[in-house]
């Protein structure tokens, strides 16, 4: 399965978050690692892409970090507000998005906190959304447990059929925007897109992520990012603006 034929793509990158499990004294996408910030390397692998029309950044209030970053000027960038919650942020992106989309736009969403994603990994999805859209994904490799409230085993829930969700998404930009408001309204707690599409009775299609593309969220991930980043280069991956 993949986009219709007369399908145009756009990207979203929610980066309106605090950064509060990293602690650090700026929000985590705006740390540095090989000389360049989190958002920088982000920005530059989905810039790389050369079937992304435009890339929709929400960032939070008053921000004074992002504006002063390249991608922020670039020409396929677009800027907007982002919200109090993730959600809220996509939001509000999507909405920037339905200016002048319709039913042939599709839209990546990915997180800003994971710098390493890999062209190969984007390239894969978007190769296999079907016509209800698709996330990468990974299968669980450790054993899960169900606890009950004073932290003892409750149950061993059979793992071979969870995945853990990563980004980027795709999914059609106006779907995805009603089937996020109505999950917004309805006080549902939406931590990805997939979620709000499910609730909406669609079905993504799971495409299996490479293990590098992790969500820098805690301090022990950015050496790990770091090393990832490393690795990558010592590949010979190279991100070349697609102008
Ligand atoms: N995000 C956003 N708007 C929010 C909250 C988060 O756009 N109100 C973005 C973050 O900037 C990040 C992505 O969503 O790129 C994933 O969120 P997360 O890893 O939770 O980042 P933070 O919310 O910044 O971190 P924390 O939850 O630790 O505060
Ligand atoms: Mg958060």
């Amino acid at each position: 399965m993949t986009l219709p034929a007369d399908a145009r793509v756009h990207a979203l990158v929610p980066a309106a978050g605090a950064g509060r499990r990293m602690g650090a004294a700026l929000p985590k996408q705006y740390l540095t690692l090989r000389g360049r910030t989190l958002a920088e390397h982000t920005m530059a692998r989905l810039l790389a892409l050369a079937s992304i029309e435009r890339v929709v950044v929400a960032v939070a209030r008053d921000d004074p970090w992002w504006p002063t970053l390249p991608p922020a000027s670039h020409r396929r960038v677009e800027t907007v507000t982002g919200g109090d919650t993730r959600a809220e942020s996509v939001r509000l992106g999507l909405e920037a998005l339905l200016g002048d989309a319709g039913e042939r736009d599709w839209v990546l969403v990915h997180d800003m906190a994971r710098p390493c994603v890999r062209l190969s990994d984007m390239e894969r999805l978007l190769a296999s959304a079907g016509d209800d859209g698709a996330l990468l994904a990974r299968p669980l490799t450790d054993t899960l447990k169900e606890s009950d409230d004073q932290g003892f085993v409750l149950a061993t829930p059979d793992r071979r059929r969870i995945w853990r969700a990563l980004t980027p998404q795709l999914f059609p930009v106006t779907v995805l925007h009603r089937a996020l408001v109505e999950a917004l309204e309805a006080g549902a707690a939406i931590t990805d897109e997939a979620s709000a599409m499910e609730r909406a009775g669609w079905r993504p299609r799971l495409v299996t992520g490479r293990a590098d593309n992790i969500k820098v969220t805690e301090p022990a991930d950015l050496p790990l990012a770091g090393f990832h980043l490393q690795q990558q280069e010592e590949e010979g991956l190279r991100w070349q603006d697609s102008g």
